[in-house]
């Protein structure tokens, strides 16, 4: 059973791609952390857990909701993260809290995707960056799905002290006081339909007078700026000048040609529907 949380796509794409390869079910948990609904997850299958690191940890609202959650079946659990180069210590925690639960930890892999995040001093991604980095975590879903298929363990980098020490005390700090939803705004193109609203995790967008209004209670999770179809959300002034990211946007370029690699064969699956 694969589990996932996913803002603006790459979560999703990859927890999807597993799902195909190993013919297993999957689900996306963005209803159940809205609706704070800690129904029992039960599977007779490893459990694999997809998601996108925030700050070198699974995002906080994801890691309490698996603290909360009963998952029933199966004690063995794979864990997969993607980031934008850097994951930090995710798989070191994941592995701390997975085993509190009692469940048999089966191993880390880090993908490396698209960065999503635009906001601070990163400069913005080329074209060719994320194609590659597209192609690339593609063919590492294969390896994946090869080593999930004959009951192996995952296996990513070593974790020094010096980064535990560095983001264990950091972390809480920056999400609390780093992440302010204030410089959000929807300009005229908004249409009013409402997804930014339905796509938040913390529910921090309430539609009023056909318009989103931002509360307090944010993540930078991105799934509304970059999720929005009439690219009508701004971040200040510097959305305007880096654009936003979603893998929908960028999904065409895995159609990279009919060389027979993983990634012709899943951007063909895709456009079969
Ligand atoms: C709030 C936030 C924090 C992030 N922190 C990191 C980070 O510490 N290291 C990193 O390499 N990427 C970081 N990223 C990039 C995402 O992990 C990456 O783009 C991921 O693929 C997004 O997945 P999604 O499309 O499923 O939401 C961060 C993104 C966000 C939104
Ligand atoms: S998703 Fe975009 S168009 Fe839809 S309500 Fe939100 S800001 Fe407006
Ligand atoms: S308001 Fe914040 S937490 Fe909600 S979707 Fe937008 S960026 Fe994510």
């Amino acid at each position: 059973m694969i589990l996932y949380f996913s803002a603006t796509g790459n979560t999703q794409f990859l927890a999807t791609e597993l799902a195909e390869k190993l013919g297993d079910d999957c689900i996306d948990l963005l209803s159940r952390i809205k609706n704070n609904d800690l129904s029992e997850i039960r599977s007779d299958r490893p459990f694999i857990i997809l998601t996108p690191v925030y700050v070198c940890e699974m995002p906080r609202f994801l890691s309490k909701y698996f603290r909360k959650v009963k998952l029933t079946g199966d004690r063995r659990v794979y864990f997969i993260a993607n980031s934008a180069g850097y994951g930090g210590i995710t798989g070191y925690l994941a592995k701390k809290l997975f085993r509190r639960k009692g469940m048999q930890f089966m191993g880390y892999s880090e993908v490396v995707m698209p960065r999503n995040y635009f906001i601070g001093h990163y400069p913005p991604q080329t074209r060719d960056e994320i194609q590659s980095r597209l192609i690339n975590a593609c063919r590492q879903t294969d390896e994946i799905a090869q080593t999930i298929k004959s009951g192996g363990k995952l296996r990513a980098r070593y974790v020094f002290m010096f980064e535990k020490l560095i983001t264990i005390p950091f972390n809480p700090v920056w999400s609390k006081y780093k992440m302010p939803a204030k410089d959000f705004f929807a300009n005229s193109k908004c249409i009013g339909c409402g997804k930014c609203e339905r796509l938040c995790p913390l529910n921090n967008i309430s539609i009023v007078g056909k318009k989103p209004k931002w509360g307090d209670n944010c993540t930078h999770c991105m799934a509304c700026i970059g999720n929005c179809p009439a690219e009508a959300i701004e971040y200040g002034n510097i959305s305007r000048e880096k654009g936003r990211y979603s893998f929908q946007k960028y999904k065409y370029l895995l159609n990279s040609g009919n060389d027979g690699s993983s990634a012709a064969k899943t951007a063909q699956r895709r456009k079969n529907g």
